[in-house]
């Protein structure tokens, strides 16, 4: 049943902000975002986790939007889920839909990420979701059971994971995918999950919806059962994102 699972909103900045405009988004954030019932995680670009860790309030979560498979060395350029643990940071995005494919991210390194981060003791948030062409083409089902063919089986503890389903043609666009067409793809998705983990952990895990979602169509969306919660991108700048964090209240 949706309501044994948490209400879960993250807000992704992406390579958005500057310390004097973090400052405002932590305002809104500190005000009004602490709520026992919601979840709320905040992924900041890595230069700015730490700086924003220590200013938002300890209940809202802090997730770096991506890091390395193992935990250091010579990978220039990278980040380490010991550092982002270092920082005080819980959580981590992998596999977000710009990380595949702006810079080419395979299923099986996305897999590696998830196996790793679990195992240095962080949350992680694994994005999934099709692209325009694979959706017309009639492949939403087959792109997005690959995906997570290349998860599951490197997840240890699934109480630690939260599936943010994006579909790509919805990500900035404006065009966010219905409640209908979300939903639909949300309940294949706890179906699949159910066949090929367990049905305990097909109705446990938390299967939230990223793609333009806006304080105007959030309630819609968030009433929908299987969707569990949202993962903001443009709208977590502003607060706008309050309204989002709000959708079930
Ligand atoms: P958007 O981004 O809300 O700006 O569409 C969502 C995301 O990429 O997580």
């Amino acid at each position: 049943m949706a309501s044994q699972r948490k209400f879960f909103v993250g807000g992704n900045w992406k390579m958005n902000g500057t310390k004097s405009s973090i400052d405002g988004i932590v305002k809104f954030l500190n005000e009004s975002c602490v709520d026992d019932k919601v979840e709320v995680v905040v992924a900041p670009p890595a230069i700015y986790l730490d700086y924003t860790r220590q200013a938002v309030n300890k209940k809202i979560g802090v997730a770096a939007q991506n890091c390395y498979k193992v935990a250091s060395g010579a990978f220039t350029g990278d980040n380490s889920t010991a550092m982002i643990k270092d920082v005080g940071c819980e959580w981590v995005i992998l596999g977000h839909s710009e990380r595949r494919n702006v810079f080419g991210e395979s299923d099986e390194l996305v897999g590696e990420k998830v196996k790793h981060a679990l195992e240095a003791g962080l949350q992680v948030i694994p994005c999934i979701g099709e692209k325009l062409e694979e959706r017309e083409a009639g492949k939403t089902e087959e792109v997005v059971y690959r995906q997570m063919k290349a998860i599951i089986g490197n997840v240890t503890d699934w109480s630690r994971v939260v599936i943010a389903y994006e579909p790509v043609w919805a990500i900035g666009t404006g065009k966010t995918a219905t409640p209908e067409q979300a939903q639909e793809v949300h309940d294949k998705l706890r179906k699949w999950l159910s066949a090929n983990v367990t049905a305990d952990v097909a109705n446990s895990v938390r299967i939230i919806y990223g793609g333009s979602v806006s304080a105007g169509n959030c309630k819609d969306l968030g009433t929908k059962p299987d969707i569990d919660g949202f993962l903001v991108g443009g709208a977590s700048l502003k607060p706008d994102f309050i309204t989002i964090v709000k959708a079930r209240s």
